[in-house]
């Protein structure tokens, strides 16, 4: 086999070595990862993977949940593919050895936000991440076909007639490779980790974003970022994810005074979408109320929640009162690089899988435990698409223009402060939003010469100020895509647009153009320099 059929993955995450797994059967895989391999956002999954496995549910009745909580913005015939394939899936890897979660030998099913149906698997109570990379950490073991390049961070693709050819990759020591590959995959996560509260590995902060769109992929629903209801905040100190499965085990959301919060605002109470208990929570504390989980109904608490049970107790929470104090977080991106069933973006040779990849699956705001199984469907797809396509050529569909090839220009660049570009990000992209704070943030970002880093040759830089231009690069294309959003849906929410315009994206499709208008709904971000 030559170098150059390698494939290549990107992020080390669950969708990751899905697709390493799936494709090393016949292909020799390199993974990349900036950080060691153990540790990222997979490994920190409490909640679970949700998929219609009870005899009493169904795939339709899981599409619809999702549809609903995703507020009607998804692809359907992506959400038909998870839902309808991820049952088979899923009893494929329990054959292999994957375990969950039983009671008296059934599988105990959990329940989370907006779901009717208790359809969420879990594994050693809320670590399902945990066992799940462990599973699957086992597989790759020695396995000859996968190489694992640790701390190594690519920051670059390398772009030929269009079409990607590899990375670009610089170690701990400073040293630049270049790696050619057939096919490469991002599997870099979203980009939890330029807001200042967030469940995300602090990593995580939009470089397969950064580097797709840099070579010319396109990008959409950056708007759409999710913020979780509940993390657990002590002492003005975030400490972790209070997971939505204790609200599915019988967890409720009060004040100081014992006051439900959730009540008489929506039909689902505790457990609705997780947008509007997000926005009723963000509206609590900033009216001066501390909002708590009660978890006095919860039996066996300990031995559900270790994780969350672990946390508190090493940050000094008293859990014997009952109540866990929360705040709102970043959690989750729906939007992100354009991708098909395959997980192909528009570059070819370019594939994206995981949160990195728009597939549509979550529409406006994710359903909870949706994502898991997003990883495992999507990551063997894209395994079984290159393994499928290899030896065709590259070049198919939409065409786009890459102007990586231009870029590599010299400026003399200023950094700014990751905890700056945090601040200013959670000012302007929180869980709520208006023109005038989106405005001046974007003059912010001008003032950071955000156009002028997406430009700059890169070989000489740190890993930290590559990470500072991606952030840079990603916050602005959020606050671009957010400002253009002018109505209020699911995770984006607009203070001077609160209503959901009923055809706000046929609008916008109607008005752009031809290639866009056969992609589907979606805030599509044009390319700065073309
Ligand atoms: C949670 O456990 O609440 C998070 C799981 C998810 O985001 O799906």
């Amino acid at each position: 086999m030559t170098a150059d059929q390698d494939v290549i993955i990107v992020g080390s995450g669950m969708s990751a070595l899905i697709a390493a797994i799936t494709l090393a059967t016949e292909k020799n895989v390199k993974i990349f990862t900036k950080e060691p391999l153990v540790g990222g956002n997979s490994w920190r999954a409490q909640g679970g993977m949700a998929v219609a496995i009870d005899k009493e549910d169904r795939p339709q009745d899981h599409l619809q949940d999702t549809l609903e909580a995703g507020c009607y913005h998804n692809n359907v015939d992506m959400v038909s593919i998870l839902v309808k394939e991820g049952l088979p899936r899923v009893k494929k890897w329990m054959k292999q050895g994957m375990a969950f979660d039983q009671e008296h030998g059934i599988l105990s099913l959990g329940m989370e936000g907006a779901h009717r149906k208790r359809r969420i698997l879990h594994a050693g109570g809320d670590q399902t991440g945990l066992r799940w990379m462990e599973f699957l950490h086992q597989q790759l073991k020695n396995h000859p076909n996968i190489q694992k390049y640790e701390n190594e961070m690519v920051f670059d693709l390398v772009m030929e007639n269009g079409e990607c050819r590899g990375v670009v990759s610089k170690n701990t020591s400073g040293n630049v490779s270049v790696w050619r590959s057939s096919h490469t995959i991002l599997a870099t996560g979203g980009c939890g980790g330029i807001f200042e509260a967030t469940t995300n590995d602090p990593s995580i902060v939009g470089d397969g974003i950064a580097m797709a769109y840099r070579a010319g992929a396109k990008v959409s629903d950056l708007e759409f970022m999710q913020f979780h209801p509940t993390l657990i905040k002590y002492n003005k100190k975030v400490v972790g994810l209070a997971s939505e499965a204790l609200r599915g085990e019988g967890a409720i959301l009060v004040d100081q005074t014992g006051r439900k919060i959730m009540e008489g605002i929506h039909p689902l109470q505790d457990l609705a979408p997780r947008d509007v208990v997000a926005r009723v929570i963000e509206r609590e504390t900033l009216s001066g109320n501390q909002v708590y989980l009660d978890i006095t109904s919860i039996r066996q608490f300990e031995k559900r929640f270790p994780t969350i049970t672990a946390m508190c107790k090493q940050a000094g929470i008293p859990l014997e009162k009952g109540r866990i104090p929360i705040t709102t977080g970043a959690h989750f991106l729906m939007g992100g690089v354009v991708t098909d069933q395959f997980g192909r973006t528009t570059v070819p040779g370019l594939f994206a899988v995981g949160e990195v990849a728009r597939t549509g699956v979550h529409g406006a705001n994710r359903l909870a435990s949706n994502s898991l199984l997003e990883a495992l469907v999507f990551g063997e797809r894209v395994g079984e698409y290159i393994l499928e396509a290899s030896g065709k050529p590259l070049s198919y569909v939409m065409h786009s223009n890459s102007f990586l090839t231009k870029a590599g220009g010299s400026y003399n660049l200023v950094f700014p402060k990751k905890e700056e570009i945090q601040k200013q990000v959670s000012r302007a992209l929180g869980v709520e939003r208006n023109e005038m704070n989106l405005t001046r943030f974007l003059h912010w970002l001008d003032a950071q010469q955000v156009k002028e880093h997406l430009l700059a040759n890169r070989s000489n830089w740190s890993m930290e100020e590559v990470e500072i231009a991606n952030m840079l690069l990603v916050t602005w294309l959020m606050a671009k895509s957010a400002l253009e959003r002018m109505e209020s849906r699911g995770a984006h929410y607009r203070t001077d647009y609160p209503k959901t315009e009923r055809n706000w994206d046929e609008k916008q499709v109607y008005h752009r153009n031809a290639i866009i208008q056969s992609e589907g709904r979606g805030t599509y971000c044009e390319q700065i320099i073309t």
